[in-house]
C-alpha cells in the first residue's frame, strides 16, 4: 500500500521480488525480521552502504550485520570458522543469533567498519527469507536496525516510516516483529566464544548446546561492538529505573510535586496496583502494565517506549526487572536506554 509517492509500504510476493530488484541496482529497503527491522542494501552496492550509514548518522566504524541466505554459504562469507561456529549457526539459524566470525574476502571494509571480522545472520522471518532467496546465492543484505543512531530499533513498519519516512522509498511490511529486541551477538574468534550483546537466544541456551561456559564482554578484552555503547536504544524522553513498590511510587510522588509529567511502567504483579492509584491525568501520570513473561515484555517494549515518546512526558519511570537470566536483554536494552538519564541515586527520593 503505497502510503505517498515517494514510499512505498509493501509485502505481496511481487513486491518482495521488487523490492530484490531495487536492492541490486543500488536501493535501501527496510524489511521486517523477527528481531526487529532493518536497513538494508546489497553487499556489492557500495553507494548503497554509504547511504545507510548517512541517513542513520551512523559512524563509519560501527559495523553492519551482513544477512545470508544458507548456512551453506557461510565458509563463502567467513573464514577459519571454528566447530562451535558450526554448532552455533546449525542449531539457531534461521533465526535472532548473529555470530562474529573472520571475514572473508567477498565482505568489503566499509560493511565492517574496517576490522577483519563480520557479523553474520539468517534471519528466519518470512519475508527476510523471501528476499534473500530472491536475491539468490552469493548475494546478501547488510542492514543495522531501522531506527537513527542511538534511538529505539522499530518493530513495524510504521515506526521505520516514523524514522526514515522522507529518506528511503522501500519498505517491506511484515507486521509486528515477533522478539522485538536484536540479535543475540556471539563472538567465535580464536576458538573461544563471547557474548557481545544479549538478545533472543539466551546464553544458557548457547551454554548447553557447547557444553562451555560463554564469555562476558568484559572476561574477554572485548572485542570492539559499538552497538554495546552503555547509552544506545533510547527514547528521546528520560527513562530511569527503580526497584518496584515503594521507592517508585516515592519517585513518582517527588516528581509530580516538581511539576512533572510521568510514565510509568510496571508489570502486572500486586506490587503494581499502587501505581495505579496514583495515576490519573489530573496529576499528570500514566500507568502501562506491562506483561510479566519476559517475550511478551520484550515483544512489546520498544513499540510502548516510542509511544511514550509522542506524548510529551518529562519521565518515562520502568520498574526495575528481576535478576534473572530470562530477563537479560530486557535489562540490557533499558539501562542502555536509561544511561544518559541516570536518577540521582535510589537514596535520593
Ligand atoms: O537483530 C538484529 O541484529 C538486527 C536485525 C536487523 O538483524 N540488526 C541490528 O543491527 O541490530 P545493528 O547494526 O543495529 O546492531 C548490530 C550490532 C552493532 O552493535 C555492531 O557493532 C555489531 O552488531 N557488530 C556487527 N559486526 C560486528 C563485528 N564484526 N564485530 C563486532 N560487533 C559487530
Ligand atoms: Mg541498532
Amino acid at each position: 500500500m503505497p502510503v505517498c509517492e515517494s514510499l512505498q509500504i509493501m509485502s505481496s510476493a511481487q513486491q518482495i521480488s521488487s523490492a530484490a530488484n531495487f536492492l541490486c541496482e543500488g536501493g535501501v529497503v527496510a524489511f521486517p525480521t523477527e528481531t526487529v527491522y532493518g536497513l538494508g542494501a546489497e553487499i556489492s552496492q557500495p553507494l548503497a552502504i554509504r547511504k545507510i550509514f548517512d541517513i542513520k548518522g551512523r559512524p563509519a566504524d560501527h559495523p553492519l550485520i551482513t544477512h545470508i541466505v544458507t548456512i551453506a554459504d557461510l565458509e563463502y562469507w567467513a573464514n577459519e570458522i571454528p566447530e562451535t561456529a558450526w554448532r552455533l549457526a546449525e542449531r539457531f539459524w534461521p533465526g535472532p543469533l548473529t555470530l562474529i566470525l573472520p571475514k572473508s574476502k567477498y565482505i568489503p571494509l566499509s560493511v565492517t567498519g574496517g576490522q577483519n571480522t563480520v557479523g553474520l545472520r539468517i534471519p528466519r522471518h518470512p519475508i527476510a527469507q523471501a528476499l534473500l532467496k530472491a536475491l539468490g546465492r552469493h548475494k546478501a543484505i547488510v542492514a543495522p536496525s531501522a531506527n537513527r543512531f542511538g534511538h529505539i530499533s522499530p518493530t513495524s513498519a510504521s515506526h521505520v516510516e516514523d524514522d526514515f519516512g522522507n529518506e528511503i522509498k522501500m519498505i517491506l511490511d511484515g507486521g509486528d516483529c515477533e522478539i522485538g529486541l536484536e540479535s543475540t551477538i556471539v563472538s567465535c574468534i580464536d576458538d573461544t566464544v563471547t557474548m557481545l550483546r544479549p538478545g533472543g537466544v539466551s546464553i544458557e541456551l548457547i551454554e548447553d548446546l557447547l557444553n562451555r561456559k560463554v564469555l562476558s564482554r568484559a572476561q574477554n578484552n572485548s572485542p570492539r561492538a559499538p552497538g554495546s555503547l552503555s547509552a544506545h536504544y533510547a527514547p528521546t524522553t528520560p527513562l530511569e529505573i527503580w526497584p518496584g513498590g515503594g521507592w517508585l511510587l516515592s519517585r513518582v510522588k517527588l516528581l509530580h510535586q516538581q511539576g512533572m509529567r510521568t510514565a510509568i511502567l510496571a508489570r502486572a504483579t500486586a506490587s503494581a496496583l499502587p501505581y495505579a492509584e496514583h495515576c490519573s491525568d489530573d496529576i499528570g501520570s500514566y500507568n502501562v502494565i506491562m506483561p510479566n513473561d519476559p517475550a511478551t515484555y520484550g515483544q512489546k517494549l520498544y513499540a510502548t517506549m516510542r509511544a511514550l515518546d509522542q506524548k510529551g512526558f518529562d519521565r518515562l519511570l520502568v520498574e526495575e526487572l528481576p535478576d534473572d537470566p530470562e530477563w537479560l536483554a530486557i535489562t540490557d536494552r533499558l539501562k542502555r536506554a536509561s544511561f544518559s538519564s541516570p536518577p540521582p541515586s535510589h537514596n535520593i527520593i
